[in-house]
């Protein structure tokens, strides 16, 4: 049994270094992907406090394609340059959204998501996925956040 759930008032640099520990010990030597990526979202749900959608987006034929997450169902596809998400992957740059509302061409997915962190995954100098996370709590995401999961996208880089 896995269970990585951590104390939510630990600093935001400790709860961090605790989830790159946890997602290192679960993809190490995995070579399936979608299963990697798989149990990080569930990772990040279960480790994070106050999101409600914690997951990835896939770079596929100039496109970015839903891939395994936690939360609501959400948008399938979507384009380069178009919402958060393809703000993203389009500039290859950490998107930190205290007010999704205030986001033009922000993808509605869940109503509840009022802010969101997203953070491209590179490889080869190429953005191959997205790790997406929203809250349901304005200004949710801070420059730890941020540094938290640009940790994770490094570690990922090649593991999925
Ligand atoms: N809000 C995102 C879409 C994805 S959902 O949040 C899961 C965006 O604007 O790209």
């Amino acid at each position: 049994m896995y269970d990585f759930r951590a104390d939510p008032a630990l600093p935001k640099p400790a709860l961090y270094a605790d989830l790159l520990s946890a997602a290192d010990a679960l993809t190490a030597g995995e070579p399936d992907g979608v299963a990697n990526m798989a149990n990080v979202a569930a990772l990040m749900w279960d480790m994070l406090p106050d999101v409600n959608w914690t997951g990835f987006y896939r770079m596929v034929d100039g496109e970015l394609v839903l891939g395994p997450f936690a939360g609501r169902p959400a948008c399938i596809r979507i384009a380069l340059g178009k919402g958060v998400c393809g703000t993203a992957a389009a500039s290859g740059e950490t998107q930190l959204v205290a007010d999704v509302h205030a986001f033009p061409g922000h993808i509605a997915c869940d109503a509840a998501s009022a802010s969101e962190l997203v953070v491209p995954v590179m490889r080869d100098g190429a953005v191959v996925a997205v790790i997406d996370l929203d809250s349901p709590i304005k200004a949710r995401f801070d420059a730890a956040d941020a540094a938290g999961i640009e940790a994770l996208a490094r570690l990922l880089s090649d593991r999925i």
